[in-house]
């Protein structure tokens, strides 16, 4: 053979080899924890309500629910709704249209007709038959007081909404009311430059970067002394490396006065720290753009009380399409703003961590009985240092969800919080709905424990037409009722599947925690509305059908079972492996063992969809070991023929080559070894560059304290190995 057709065989052989470890890997970490057992495509039921106007221009967003009623914000309207049916309370609805003038000023201004509009975005009941509501007023933020007599809601009172209320309609703002207090992050000007988290008077830097750098702010929960804020934003601390967006959560105290002399309008305590949600490995990656939160939730996890917050959070939008689930502990974001803060020397330096001796005391950031009568150091440190050095990690370390799809995002999330089980036993699970950019909500329940952080997705609901984004989304009264939020329509849906569920196999394969298969009466039936748990069975945690065998009662034909298995791993597979890459590979993990033990029919049904499932995986394994085969023959043809065209134009070069070739091969037999490797380290480099995950492994490694990375990089493989 000619030599260097044997160099370029060598060469790529290796080169495929590091290829199917390099797809390996980024596989590993990007393998979505879950497939979908159901895909409910017209079987949720719903209710529409799209408003007054005809076009899809209301921009709605859910102000207020309670157990009846549901007040709706929209264009130039407040909408009170039932929360059963979404009929229309007309009497007790606020009807409030800009002034004509404020109107024509805005289009004069030079924004449209939809958008000079007076769009409500926040209302908050300051106290019984009072309400504070704002809005847009054709981007002129007004404020106002209802006060509500003989069944009319009367105006009080009017009053600027600037730093209360945002100018566009489709700024993501987020407003909180606690304790007689008014708590807004949104945007202070017309163009939407001026980001802020206000509470009269006091508020953010003006244009400073480190405060806020153009933020799109998700939510606010109060906790404790603190109101905590989820955004978005512009890195600061990575501004010298190009642009890239955090996800973050940043506090002020609920009772900070100020700071004394000029500070007096400026908060004492705003402080931020960066969220962590991400696969770990050597190179950890990273969702970094949050886009919704749950509220609060208390709940035990790991056989411990604990309360939390689930994050929706997503790839950059320009970046392979992945979106993740990640739960952060109340516990971990307060520990992480007890720790040190982030400095930056000069402007073109690094971000270190503060040494705690430059720290001044009292600490900065926290609440004090009086922050008008602060030390100027104090209040000037955490002026300069808002920025905390330690990231909040997601709880378990890692999400509890991946999807990676090119149709959808994550978009909106709400908890159906710690469901109990049928057996007391079990412990209750958070059931979550997700929804998507793609008009999609995904029902999902939480099985995150300390061995494996994962979540399984019950089912798939295609809740708005394609291309419509779930803007907000909030539970209704009833397992599975939720109200989905798109920009012109809101839907009542009930995303629950049981009475779908024809045998108990399938009940409990379903594995949701509002559905449970009845002995007494054969049917699968929505927990919420039985009155005896003793005949039902239900298996969250492993969807382990063998339940079913225990009742006498039950008389399906085995054969039945199989067929029904059968046609819905078929129905499941065009959609999930071929539209978003879904590999089915959950089963498996969760139950290795039930194959081995092949003692009865009932587990052996469980086993023969196990096999199926692997056999998916397989297929794909198979594809890449074909593909990387290929790959090598192209290769070893493109080379060869490369080599015979060098030899024809440059008949006697090749002598000198090949001595060279030979040189080497005899001079250390080693480095001819060595050589392809390190070529194809460069050939690795330059195909993933483009790669978002390689952009953002800069930002991390950058962020590596220089002393700790040995230790870093010693756990990441520690966890790496865990994975396998
Ligand atoms: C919307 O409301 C306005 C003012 O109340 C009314 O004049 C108009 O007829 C309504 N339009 C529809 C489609 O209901
Ligand atoms: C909404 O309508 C219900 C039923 O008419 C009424 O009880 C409730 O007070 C109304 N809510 C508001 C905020 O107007
Ligand atoms: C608000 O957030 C949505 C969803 O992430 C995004 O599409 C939109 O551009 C944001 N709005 C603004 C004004 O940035
Ligand atoms: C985020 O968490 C991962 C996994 O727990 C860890 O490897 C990584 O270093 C963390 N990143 C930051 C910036 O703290």
């Amino acid at each position: 053979m000619h030599p260097s057709a044997f160099l370029s065989l060598k060469f790529h052989h290796s080169f495929s080899l590091f290829l199917i470890v390099y797809i390996a890997h980024i596989c590993q970490a990007w393998l979505p924890d879950t497939s979908t057992k159901f895909n409910s495509a017209n079987k949720i039921s719903s209710i529409s309500f799209t408003g007054n106007s005809s076009n899809n221009d209301d921009h709605f967003i859910i102000l207020y629910q309670d157990q009846e009623t549901l007040l709706l914000g929209g264009r130039n309207r407040i909408y009170n709704l039932s929360i059963f049916d979404f009929t229309e309370r007309k009497k007790s609805e606020i009807f409030w249209p800009s002034l004509e003038a404020h109107g024509q000023l805005c289009i004069l201004k030079g924004k449209s007709e939809e958008e000079c509009q007076n769009y409500i975005r926040v209302m908050f009941n300051t106290s019984p038959g009072k309400l504070l509501v704002c809005g847009t007023n054709s981007f002129k933020p007004l404020c106002r007081n209802y006060v509500y007599k003989n069944g009319n809601y009367l105006v009080e009172k009017e009053s600027e909404g600037i730093g209360v209320c945002p100018y566009d309609p489709e700024h993501n703002s987020t407003a909180i009311y606690t304790n007689g207090h008014l708590f807004t992050a949104t945007v202070a000007d017309f163009s939407g430059g001026d980001p802020l988290i206000y509470r009269e008077p006091l508020r953010t830097e003006l244009s400073d970067l480190k405060h806020l750098n153009a933020p799109n702010f998700v939510s606010s929960v109060t906790y404790g002394d603190y109101i905590y804020f989820f955004f978005r934003e512009t890195a600061v601390e990575f501004m010298n490396c190009g642009k890239v967006i955090y996800s973050r959560v940043a506090r002020v105290c609920k009772h900070d006065k100020g700071g004394p002399h000029q500070s007096r309008s400026k908060w004492t305590s705003f402080s931020k720290a960066r969220l962590n949600c991400s696969v770990p490995g050597e190179y950890p990656f990273y969702f970094d753009e949050i886009q919704a939160t749950s509220t609060i939730i208390e709940g035990i996890y790991n056989e411990k009380t604990s309360k939390i917050i689930y994050g929706a959070l997503t790839t950059p939008d320009n970046a392979i399409g992945g979106s993740a689930i990640c739960a952060f502990q109340m516990n971990d974001i307060q520990e992480v703003f007890k720790g040190p803060f982030k400095h930056q020397e000069s402007i073109n330096a690094n971000w270190l961590p503060i040494p705690d001796n430059k720290i001044p005391d009292p600490r900065p950031g926290e609440c004090v009985r009086d922050s008008r009568i602060l030390p100027d150091a104090n209040v000037n440190f955490i002026k300069t240092h808002p920025l905390m050095e330690k990231a909040v990690p997601s709880y378990h370390g890692r999400p509890i969800l991946i999807r990676v799809s090119l149709n959808y995002r994550f978009t909106a999330i709400a908890v159906d919080p710690q469901v109990r089980t049928v057996n007391g036993k079990t412990l209750p699970y958070d059931v979550i709905y997700i929804g998507t950019d793609d008009g999609k909500i995904l029902k999902v329940v939480n099985l995150a424990t300390e061995q494996s952080s994962k979540a399984f997705v019950i089912s798939d609901n295609e809740v708005f037409p394609k291309g419509t984004a779930v803007k907000q989304i909030t539970l209704a009264v009833g397992y599975g009722r939720v109200v989905a939020v798109s920009k012109g329509e809101i839907k009542l849906v009930t995303i629950n599947h049981c009475k779908f569920m024809a045998t108990c196999s399938e009940c409990i394969e379903l594995r949701d925690p509002h559905c449970a298969w009845d002995q007494l009466r054969n049917l699968c039936v929505s927990v919420d509305a039985v009155t005896s748990f003793r005949y039902l069975v239900q298996d969250v945690a492993r969807g382990d059908n063998s339940k079913c065998k225990v009742s006498t009662n039950e008389k399906e034909p085995k054969k039945e079972i199989d067929d029904t298995i059968t046609s819905n791993s078929i129905d499941e597979e065009p959609s999930s492996s071929v539209k978003e890459l879904s590999l089915q590979i959950e089963n498996r993990h969760s139950e290795p063992d039930d194959c081995s033990n092949d003692i009865n029919a009932d587990v052996r049904t469980g086993c023969n969809q196990i096999r199926k499932n692997e056999f998916t995986t397989g297929t794909l394994w198979w594809g890449i070991i074909v593909a990387a085969m290929i790959g090598m023959f192209v290769g070893f043809v493109g080379g060869y023929c490369v080599s015979r065209k060098f030899y024809m134009q440059y008949p006697n070069t090749p002598f000198i080559e090949q001595r060279n070739h030979l040189d080497r091969l005899n001079v250390n037999q080693n480095s001819f070894l060595a050589r392809p490797k390190n070529v194809n380290l460069d050939v690795l480099n330059v195909s993933s560059d483009p790669l978002p995950p390689k952009k953002d492994n800069l930002g991390s490694l950058k962020n590596l304290n220089i002393t700790n990375e040995g230790i870093k990089r010693l756990t990441n493989v520690g966890s790496q190995l865990e994975d396998i």
